[in-house]
């Protein structure tokens, strides 16, 4: 697969540089960016996905509504313009789908030395994938991106339930409170 690329959201090459000997869970069998398994590929989240059963995928997390083409490519072309959303997918290319998703959000900080923290959202492998190690790999391919992108922190909110799942990754309970306003579902 081609380094850059304008369907791309992000410059591909930065998955598939990254240093996987540097990763903090053990894989069996296995596995790298470059070599997510059979008839999968992993990448940076592309415009054309929207006919990949993306936004299935994305339902199988959370609410997702009904989202238009056009919506879809401006929301994607806003992502893109502000360079700090690295959306990782992974298609079986099989059957033309998308059954895994993971995102690296970074925030550019004036404060410690003006570095980067970086936030791992919407996290999802689809239903029929699950158990394979692929949110393994996503989660170990983010860590590896924040630290390659100069983040001095990785931060994500969960349910209880998945605090074992990250923890597998070194993430520990912090000890602030996470606050929200939901504004609508
Ligand atoms: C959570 C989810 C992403 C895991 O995907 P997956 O591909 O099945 O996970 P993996 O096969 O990579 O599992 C990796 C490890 O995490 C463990 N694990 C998987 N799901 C877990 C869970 N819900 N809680 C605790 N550990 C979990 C596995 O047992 C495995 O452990 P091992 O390496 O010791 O064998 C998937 O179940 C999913 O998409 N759920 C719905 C969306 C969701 O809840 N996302 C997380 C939002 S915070």
């Amino acid at each position: 697969m081609s380094g850059k690329n304008d369907k791309f959201l992000f410059d591909s090459s930065l998955l598939y540089n990254l240093d996987f000997s540097q990763c903090v869970c053990a894989f069996n069998p296995a596995v790298t960016p470059e070599r997510p398994g059979d008839g999968l590929v992993m990448r940076p989240l592309q415009i054309h996905d929207y006919d990949k059963g993306y936004l299935d995928l994305l339902s199988q997390l959370t609410v997702v509504g009904e989202i238009t083409r056009s919506r879809f490519q401006d929301q994607f072309g806003a992502m893109k313009k502000a360079a700090n959303h690295f959306v990782v997918v992974i298609e079986d290319v099989t059957v033309g789908k998308i059954i895994s998703s993971a995102t690296l959000l970074i925030e550019h900080k004036f404060i410690h030395r003006a570095s980067q923290r970086g936030r791992v959202e919407d996290v999802v492998v689809h239903e029929g994938h699950r158990g394979k190690q692929l949110a393994k790999l996503m989660l170990e391919s983010l860590r590896l991106l924040s630290i390659e992108l100069g983040c001095y922190k990785l931060t994500l909110e969960c349910d209880e339930k998945m605090r074992p799942f990250y923890e597998k990754f070194g993430f520990k309970l912090g000890s602030t409170l996470f606050l929200q306003l939901r504004f609508f579902e």
